[in-house]
Formats: structure tokens, C-alpha cells, sequence
């Protein structure tokens, strides 16, 4: 374990994903997740690119930045599965569960992370949580169903709101809106979970629960700390 002194958050990430790299398998597509700790594990991937087939990507921006590191990308229908998935987390508790979605891209998430065997989780401290529901649980949503899954959530004790950039719906990559919910309580992840995907208009919820980390790669004061579950 390395032992930084008072690291700030960004450098933190930047630990966990330099740590990262052990993680993925030489000749291998690594499943590679969003968001700006998973930058710094694309660009710490970059190192060792020539020792890797490519990857498998989450978003969009996660491709064009692969793609300008040079990294080639695989389409997921062209990949039977992968050894390894790595992604951040908005929040993770001590079961591995997380919730996933602040950056738009939960569902892609899902999907690439339903194709590895493992899914090792990148994280700052601050991520780690006793139970989920602190942060707002995102929801992928078709837009005609957006308010009537509200009025659901609003009946489990939720307050969820359309996800808004310059006073218009943020559109993700697959073309659907997102709520973010807050104000749940969310005692059983795996129930969860299964309850609200079945919810007709619901495209993803942003709980990992089924798809929950393997490993979590947390940075901390002490340097990164090696959770597995
Ligand atoms: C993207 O949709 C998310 O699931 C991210 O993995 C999550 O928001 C963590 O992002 P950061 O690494 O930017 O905190």
C-alpha cells in the first residue's frame, strides 16, 4: 500500500486508477466504465495499450477518449464477454452495492459491466457509504413515462425530478431522460433494484445491486485500500 500525504480528491482518483491497471488482463478487451475517475484510468491505460486487444466502452465520451488515446474500441455485440469491467461509483456500501448514474451513463454501465466476470470499482472515500440513498438515485426513463415513475417514487417516500442542462431535459446516449430520486431509504439494494426495473418506462435504475462490484479500489489518506466482496 503507498502512502501519499494529504492527497486532494482528483489525485486520489488519479491513485485508484493507476491501481487499476493491475487489474486488467494483458492480450484481453477491458469493459471501461464513465466518468472522471474512469478518465484517469483511460489515460493510465493508455501506458499499456499495446498490451491490450482494446476496450469495450460505457458512453460516448469514454469512447472519443479512448479513440484520442489510441486505444481501439470494440462494439458491445462484437464481444462475447470480458474478464474485467472498471468503473467509479456515486456511492458504494459494504456489500459492493452501488449506486451508479450521476454522469448519465448507467445504462451502457449496466450492460458492459452484465458482459464481465469482474467488476472492479474505482473510488475516492467519499463514495463509501453505511447504506445507499444519500445521493440521488438516477433513472433512465422513456420521456412519455417520466412523470407517472415519478408519481411511483413519490409513493415509496421519493421526490424525483427530471435531470435538467441549460433549462431543457438532459438526453442520454440512447436517446431517454433521467430522473434523479431522492429522500429513499434503500434497505435491500437486490429488491430494489429488481422492483423498479420492472416498472414499464423504466429503461435502467441506477442501482448496482445484481451487477454489484467485485473489488473496490478505494483512495484514502492511507493510499488505496483493497475492499473485495
Ligand atoms: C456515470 O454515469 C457514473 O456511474 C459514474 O461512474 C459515477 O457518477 C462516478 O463518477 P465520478 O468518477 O466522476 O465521480
Amino acid at each position: 500500500m503507498t502512502t501519499p500525504t494529504a492527497l486532494n480528491q482528483d489525485e486520489l482518483k488519479a491513485l485508484v486508477g493507476q491501481a487499476a491497471l493491475h487489474y486488467v488482463v494483458p492480450g484481453d478487451i477491458v469493459g471501461v466504465g464513465t466518468g472522471s475517475t474512469v478518465n484517469k484510468f483511460i489515460d493510465a491505460l493508455a501506458s499499456m495499450k499495446d498490451q491490450i486487444r482494446g476496450a469495450v466502452s460505457s458512453s460516448v465520451a469514454s469512447t472519443e477518449r479512448l479513440k484520442a488515446l489510441g486505444i481501439p474500441v470494440f462494439d458491445a455485440n462484437d464481444v462475447e464477454s470480458l474478464a474485467v469491467y472498471i468503473d467509479g461509483a456515486d456511492e458504494i456500501d459494504g456489500h459492493g452495492y452501488m449506486i451508479k448514474g450521476g454522469g448519465a451513463a448507467l445504462t451502457r454501465e449496466k450492460i458492459v459491466a452484465a458482459m464481465a466476470t469482474r467488476f472492479v470499482c474505482i473510488a475516492d472515500e467519499s463514495k463509501r457509504v453505511q447504506a445507499l440513498g444519500r445521493f440521488p438515485v438516477p433513472v433512465e426513463v422513456i420521456p412519455m413515462a417520466a412523470q407517472h415513475i415519478a408519481r411511483r417514487f413519490a409513493g415509496l417516500g421519493g421526490s424525483a425530478v427530471l435531470r435538467m442542462r441549460e433549462e431543457q431535459p438532459v438526453v442520454t446516449d440512447n436517446g431517454q431522460y433521467l430522473l434523479d430520486v431522492s429522500g429513499l431509504v434503500i434497505q435491500d439494494p437486490l429488491a430494489f433494484e429488481s422492483e423498479v426495473n420492472q416498472w414499464p418506462g423504466v429503461v435502467t435504475v441506477g442501482v448496482f445491486a445484481h451487477q454489484k462490484a467485485t473489488v473496490c479500489l478505494l483512495g484514502t489518506a492511507q493510499g488505496v485500500v483493497t475492499l473485495a466482496y
